[in-house]
């Protein structure tokens, strides 16, 4: 295991990084001079490409501002690899790859993710545990991978993108919370587990960001017009889509993260978005939950 020298630069692991959150978050740690290794299904290791130039988009979303606008002046590209985090070999690989380029890995940072829409009485069983994989058993497959190398050189980071939905139950994206509430309690166990080791586990649960994650979205196979759920659900999605596509832009979390990562003793988790969102995850503890599940229809414009 390399040792890590003072002028060393901190070495990073990002899962999903072609877009979103991910490449934003790469692109502002490579810019502050750490060594970022991003990843994405559609990476190859003989067509090496750099955080900036992978995945469907320019890192700026309509309507949001630049990374340099938002004040952030220090963007900069970042290998890109391979990974699909369902697939424990192609981790495996993944890691080996850093761990030969980089010598160590500093910090994980779960990220990789997607929605599953639709009801819980029309979700197939199949369409669930392919969101959980992904979501959930993703994270876990990763955490596997690099902690025994974070103990070998005596510590490390590892945080994991979680959701307001994984605090709050989201009507028609039942799978997606429920992967993200699971998150929350492997997040809560894991952290103590690993603390001896000193490596540090945080979760933060970002509101609603404008990146791909509404493009990206899955609907039940056997959620369309038939579905006896369909207005509600239709409704339902727009008005998540709508406060998703006018979400705060990805870049504004990177600098967090970094803070987060800096941290010698940081919390378990951390909520980032508008202050709506996050007084609605505050609200919740407050109030009797007939009352906030009113809230929360009314809201949706569920009826
Ligand atoms: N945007 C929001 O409003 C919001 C709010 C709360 C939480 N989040 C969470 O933030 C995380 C990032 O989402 P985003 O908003 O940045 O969405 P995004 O723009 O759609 O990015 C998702 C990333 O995940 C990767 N990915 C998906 N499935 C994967 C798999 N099986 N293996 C490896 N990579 C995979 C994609 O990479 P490839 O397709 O290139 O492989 C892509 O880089 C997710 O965990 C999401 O749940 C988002």
């Amino acid at each position: 295991m390399h040792k890590l020298r003072r002028s060393d630069p901190e070495v990073v692991l990002i899962t999903g990084a072609s877009s979103g959150f991910g490449k934003s978050i790469g692109r502002y740690l490579a810019g502050k001079g750490y060594r970022v290794f991003g990843t994405s299904r559609r990476a190859s290791y003989d067509r090496p490409e750099s955080g900036n130039s992978s995945g469907n988009d320019s890192g700026n979303y309509p309507g949001m501002k630049s990374g340099n606008e938002s004040g952030h002046k220090d963007f900069a590209d970042f290998s890109m690899i391979p990974m699909d985090v369902t697939d424990a070999a192609s981790i495996a690989a993944g890691v080996d790859h850093v761990l030969a380029k980089a010598g160590r890995i500093d910090v994980a940072i779960n990220n990789a993710g997607f929605t599953l829409s639709g009801a819980v009485e029309e979700v197939s069983i199949e369409e669930a545990m392919a969101q959980f994989d992904t979501n959930f058993f993703g994270v876990w497959r990763v955490c596997q991978a690099v902690l025994p190398h974070m103990r070998e050189q005596g510590g490390g980071c590892i945080i994991n993108i979680g959701s307001l939905g994984g605090q709050i139950g989201l009507p028609f994206q039942s799978a997606y919370s429920a992967s993200k509430f699971a998150l929350e309690g492997l997040t809560e166990a894991l952290r103590v587990e690993i603390r001896p080791f000193g490596i540090r586990v945080v979760l933060i649960a970002p509101g609603d960001f404008h990146t791909n994650f509404p493009k990206n979205r899955v609907l039940g196979a056997d959620c369309g017009e038939h579905s006896a759920y369909f207005n509600r659900c239709k409704s339902t999605l727009a008005r998540m889509e709508s406060d998703e596509i006018n979400g705060l832009p990805p870049n504004d979390i990177a600098p967090f993260v970094e803070k987060i990562m800096r941290h010698p003793n940081p919390a378990v988790r951390y909520t980032v978005g508008k202050i709506d969102q996050r007084l609605a995850v505050f609200i919740k503890k407050l109030v009797p939950s007939r009352l906030f599940e009113k809230g929360l229809m009314f809201y949706y414009r569920m009826g």
